[in-house]
This record gives C-alpha cells, structure tokens and sequence, in this order.
C-alpha cells in the first residue's frame, strides 16, 4: 500500500512542499544570533515576495514599469526556506512586503506557513490595503500580528492621482476589514508630498484617532529615478508643527526598533511617529535587513552592497551553507545610509517596489 504521507504535496510554484528542518539545535549559529561588525544584533527580517503592485504610486514607480521575469522571482519555496535560515539565526520579527505582497499569486500559502515558524514571534505585513478585505481573516487565521497600510490621502481623486490606478474606497474598506477581522494596532503609512497631501495631515490623524489606527508620516525617501523632488520634501519637523496646531503631541518614549519617533495625542490611544530618514540618524539602533523578492540580501536601505542569496539557493547550498551566506552578509552591513536632500539625484538606484520599504 503506497504510503500518503511520503506524497510531496502540491505547492504553489509547482515544486515539492519544502519543509524546512526547523530542529533548533542543528539550526542555531554558534552565538545564536546575527551580530554586525559594528555590534549590532539583527533581529528583524523584512521579506519582498513580489516586485509587482496594482498601484503605481508616483513616489514609488514609474508609470510604466517592467517588473521581473518569473525565474528570477524567489519561489515561495525559496521564501520559506530563506525566512527559515534567519529565524534560526536569532531573528524574530518578519515582515512581508512587496511591492504589494497580496498580488503575489498564494501568498496565503507562505505566509500561514511563516506563521507556523517556531522562534518566530512576530509576523507583519505591509499592504497597500487594495486587497485587504478579501485577505484580513486568513491573514489574522495565519498569526499575521499587525498590518501596516499605506494611505496618503482620503480624497479619492487625490488617491487616484498619487497611486495612479488605486481605489480609495476598496483600500478603506480593507481597513475596515483589518479592524473586523480583530486586528489592532494597525498602522497607516501617508507619504509626506508638499503641494499634495500637506494639506491633510490633521484630517489623517483625526482618521486614525476616530478608527483607532497608529499613523506614521514618512519622508519621501529618494529611491528610484521618479518626478523631482526636491520642491515636495517635507520634513517630519514640519509636518509636527502643522499636527500640533490642532492635536497637542506629546513625546512618546515608544519605539518600534525602528526609524520612527512616535507621539501620542491625549484622550485617544493612537501614536502618531514620524520617520525621517533625512532629519535623523537612526542607523545606531538598526536592527535589520532587507531580503528583495530576487532574492538579494541588502543589509542598508541606503546602500547598494547586497548578497545574492538567490544564487546561493539555486547553487544548491545545504541549510549550513545558506546560514553561512546570511552570516557572512553581515560582513557588508555599513555604519550608515547617506540620504541628502538633493533629491532629484537619485543616489541609490532601485525603486522602492523592489526592497519594499
Ligand atoms: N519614500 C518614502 N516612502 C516610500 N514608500 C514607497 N516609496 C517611498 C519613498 N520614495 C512607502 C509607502 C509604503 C511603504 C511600503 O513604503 O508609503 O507605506
Ligand atoms: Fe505599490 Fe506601495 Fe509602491 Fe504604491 S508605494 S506603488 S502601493 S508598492
């Protein structure tokens, strides 16, 4: 009688399931963690599944871009296996990114799987939330711990203007989705444009504080070669002030282990961060990685050092060898990234579909 059990099971790109060898005492790196040069312990993996979107925001893509050929795309597989090495090597928050990482064809598939990782305490999401309604429940079902939503506005002609195809009402009713499905602390991501949306920041908090959502405001980061941008850099300092005349902002001493410095408004539980990655050197605390969804390991955002892991997958290193590759990346990790604020000179080439925020 044929045994069920040794069937491979069908997997979405096709390939044999892969199960990773999740024994924590075969996985563990010597320290039990990945240590930079500088010192500095990585913790946090941020994982882009697909370079594709169903928007095209003007900040983030070209009007017509070409995305990747699906051979040079990570399988989910591949995914899985990635994300597996670098929680046995100390690292317990994963975030899934994209482009938008709901377009990827099964993502469900990965991340119910991700979920399922030991070691791995914390998995989230950002989205631009044009899929959110259908995906909240798995996603909550799959142990997706919070979900970040990209919102510049809330008028919809403006929202079509900046995401160039987006529906604002689909993405608000996702986030309504997020709220029903019991999420919580569930954070919105508004890119600050001057002569676009500087005009709605207040009514963005108030949207957060009325839905119970946390906001960030983000300094339009100069990646990729888009629009000029020297005449819409607005920076975090501005846009407090303008927040401040009409919602008082105290200081919060919460971090997220990451570049935003948060705020909170009394009467309401809402944190209001700023991220500047021009007005602030955040790059002591950092604590992450980013992997791109070809598979290069980019220890900066800023940066254009990166490993190709997807070659060392493909070259058919074993679990030592692959943990090996991520150890030594850390090697190319720099002290610090050099945003300037001449914009308009693109200084680090990718967009930012590819390394996902
Ligand atoms: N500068 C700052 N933030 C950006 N994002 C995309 N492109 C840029 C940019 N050039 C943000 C989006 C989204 C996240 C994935 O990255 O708002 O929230
Ligand atoms: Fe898509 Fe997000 Fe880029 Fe907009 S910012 S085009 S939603 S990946």
């Amino acid at each position: 009688m044929q045994n069920e059990t040794l069937r491979p099971e069908h997997t979405p790109d096709g390939l044999q399931d892969f199960r990773p060898n999740l024994d924590p005492a075969r996985l563990m790196h010597a320290e039990g963690a990945l240590v930079d040069k500088y010192g500095r312990r990585i913790t946090y993996l941020r994982l882009s599944i697909t370079d594709r979107c169903d928007f095209r925001c003007t900040y983030c893509m070209a009007e017509e871009m070409s995305f990747l050929p699906r051979d040079k795309v990570m399988s989910l597989e591949e995914c899985l296996r990635v994300s597996a090495a670098f929680v046995s090597l100390g690292v317990t928050k994963l975030r899934i990114t994209g482009g938008e990482p709901l377009v990827r064809k099964e993502a469900m598939w990965l991340i119910e799987r991700l979920g399922a990782l030991p070691g791995l305490e914390q998995l989230v999401l950002t989205t631009n939330g044009s899929q959110l309604e259908r995906f909240a429940g798995p996603l909550k079902a799959a142990g997706v711990k919070r979900i970040n939503i990209s919102l510049d506005t809330l008028k919809p002609d403006r929202f079509k203007a900046i995401t160039r195809i987006g529906d604002l009402g689909k993405v608000l009713q996702g986030i309504a989705a997020a709220r029903a499905a019991g999420f919580t602390r569930t954070k919105l991501n508004a890119v600050m444009m001057r002569g676009t949306n500087d005009d709605e920041f207040v009514d963005l908090v108030q949207f957060a504080v009325e839905n119970e959502l946390d906001i960030s405001f983000i300094e339009e980061m100069p990646l990729g070669e888009i629009h000029g941008r020297d005449n819409t850099f607005i920076s975090s300092e501005e846009a407090r002030q303008i927040i401040g005349q009409r919602y008082p902002l105290v200081a919060s001493e919460e971090s997220s282990g990451g570049p935003a410095r948060y705020w909170r408004t009394p009467g309401s539980e809402s944190r209001i961060g700023f991220i500047s990655p021009h007005s602030h050197n955040f790059c002591d605390s950092c604590n992450r990685v980013r992997i791109t969804a070809q598979g290069e390991l980019y220890p900066c955002l800023g940066q254009n050092d990166a490993t190709n892991l997807l070659s060392v997958l493909r070259g058919g290193a074993d679990d030592a060898q692959l943990r090996q590759a991520i150890v030594d990346s850390m090697g190319i990790k720099p002290w610090g990234h050099d945003f300037t604020q001449q914009m308009n000179a693109p200084q680090v080439v990718r967009f930012m579909s590819m390394t996902g925020g």
